[in-house]
Formats: C-alpha cells, sequence, structure tokens
C-alpha cells in the first residue's frame, strides 16, 4: 500500500540516508529505530508528506485518513480534553450527535471519560499524552503516524500506554509507524523494524520481527521478547 523506492534524504550537503526499499502493506506496524540524529523524524516526516525526497519516489495509497501524535502532547491550552479530541475529527459530514459520539466512544478507549470536562494545566504527562492518542485515533484512521509519544513518560505509564496502543491496533489494524529511541519498546510494540546501525553504512535496515501470538503482557516477560532486544542491541551497535 506504501512504498519507497531509491528513496534518499540530503540536508545540505549531508545524506541521512539513500536507496530506501522498503514495502509496507495495510496493518503494519513498523517502528522506526535508530539513534539520535539518524533521522527518524524526518523519515517519518516524509512518509506523512510533510516533508519530500531528495531522491527516489514515495508512493502513497490512494486514499488515507492520517493522524499524529509527536513527542509534546501538542494540546491547545484554551480548549478542554472533549474539545482538543474533537480537533482530530476529519469529517465534516457528521452530525453533532454523531461527533459526540466519537468523542465519547474514544475517550472511554484512552480511560479518559471523566476528564472530558478538563482543561489541559489540570491533566498529568500521562493524561495530556492519553489526549493526544485519543485526538488521533479518532474517526478510525487507516494510517498512524507516531514520533517518541511515550518517551517523557515514567516506564508504569508507558508500559500502559503501549499495552493500550498494541491492543488497539489489534482491534482495528490500522498501519502504524512510531519512532523510538527504545529497543525494548520497538520489539514490544511492532512486527517491523526500520533500524539504523551505528557504522559506516548510512542505511535503515528492515527486519521482520517474528513474535508468537501471545497477549501483550505475557509477552513482556518471554525469554523471546529478551532474546530478540539482546539481538536487536547488538545491530544497532553495529555488532552484527
Ligand atoms: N529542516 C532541516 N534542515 C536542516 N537539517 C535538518 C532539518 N531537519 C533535520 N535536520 C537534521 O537532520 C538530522 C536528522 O534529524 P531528525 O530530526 O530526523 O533526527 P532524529 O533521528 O529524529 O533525532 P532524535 O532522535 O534526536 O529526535 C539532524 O542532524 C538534524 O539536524
Ligand atoms: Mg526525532
Amino acid at each position: 500500500m506504501l512504498e519507497l523506492k531509491n528513496a534518499g534524504k540530503r540536508f545540505n550537503s549531508r545524506w541521512l540516508f539513500q536507496n530506501l526499499n522498503f514495502q509496507v502493506q495495510t496493518g503494519d506496524f513498523i517502528s522506526i529505530l535508530g539513534p539520535s540524529g539518524c533521522g527518524k523524524s524526518t523519515l517519518l516526516r516524509i512518509l506523512a508528506e510533510l516533508d519530500t525526497l531528495t531522491d527516489g519516489h514515495i508512493i502513497q495509497p490512494a486514499t488515507t485518513t492520517p493522524g499524529f501524535v509527536f513527542q509534546e502532547s501538542c494540546l491547545l491550552p484554551w480548549l478542554t480534553v472533549y474539545e482538543n479530541v474533537a480537533i482530530g475529527i476529519s469529517k465534516n459530514t457528521l452530525t453533532n450527535s454523531e461527533k459526540s459520539d466519537q468523542i465519547e466512544k474514544i475517550l472511554k478507549t484512552v480511560k479518559l471519560k471523566d476528564a472530558a470536562s478538563l482543561f489541559p494545566h489540570q491533566l498529568s504527562g500521562g493524561m495530556k499524552m492519553r489526549v493526544s492518542i485519543a485526538r488521533a485515533l479518532i474517526n478510525n484512521k487507516s494510517i498512524l503516524f507516531l514520533d517518541e509519544p511515550f518517551a517523557a513518560l515514567d516506564d508504569f505509564i508507558r508500559f500502559e500506554l503501549q499495552e493500550e496502543l498494541l491492543e488497539y491496533w489489534k482491534q482495528h489494524k490500522m498501519t502504524v509507524f512510531f519512532v523510538t529511541h527504545s529497543v525494548t519498546e520497538s520489539v514490544f510494540l511492532s512486527q517491523k523494524l526500520w533500524l539504523f546501525p551505528q557504522g559506516d553504512q548510512l542505511q535503515f535496515q528492515e527486519l521482520d520481527l517474528k513474535k508468537s501470538d501471545t497477549s501483550p503482557h505475557m509477552y513482556r516477560q518471554s525469554p523471546e521478547y529478551f532474546k530478540l532486544v539482546t539481538e536487536i542491541s547488538d545491530r544497532l551497535r553495529g555488532k552484527k
């Protein structure tokens, strides 16, 4: 559904990556993993058509309804939780009651039903991120772009949101591009990795993660998970 062909990006004289050839199928969950400055956010912006390639082509699916989540929760401080989520509705054809049904449903999904009338300054960091995720998910988005959405959160909240995102993805099977620095997060969440190893070769490499179909909670404790984390960490450090 989405394809990169000989894709390359350069800022001034510095190439971030060259000759990327990746195919993405509808419903893939892809993590983009690599050290700071390697070009993860730039690649995500290109996939989301917010930036352009220097070389090669990107073939986009015919129709998409994209949702975005950035590292900062990016809420409008003068709007309530309910109103911030409403901004994510892209279809103008919905009636007011259809809109409010959708907002209430998604607020329930992200466990913010009781916080609908609060303003951003009244929320914790985890709650703000939940609002941002609700705004991205509302309207059954077909493709999600997330740029280190959980980076500023403590492990407890982070694990909870990772599991919720995964459950939502399993139910709705939208395509997800998820940028992260974290090997554990990328292994836990995704089926495919675009990994930027240290070394001379300036390139993202694609890896298919073969994972058994256990519950997210059990998977995080499994030997299979720890083995993959070690393997990917070695690759990232250019040891494989
Ligand atoms: N608009 C721009 N003009 C010039 N250089 C840019 C521009 N945007 C990004 N860069 C440079 O491209 C490189 C990659 O930036 P990018 O933000 O994609 O990295 P990243 O992998 O997301 O890093 P981080 O993990 O720190 O967020 C950086 O060296 C950055 O300075
Ligand atoms: Mg970035």
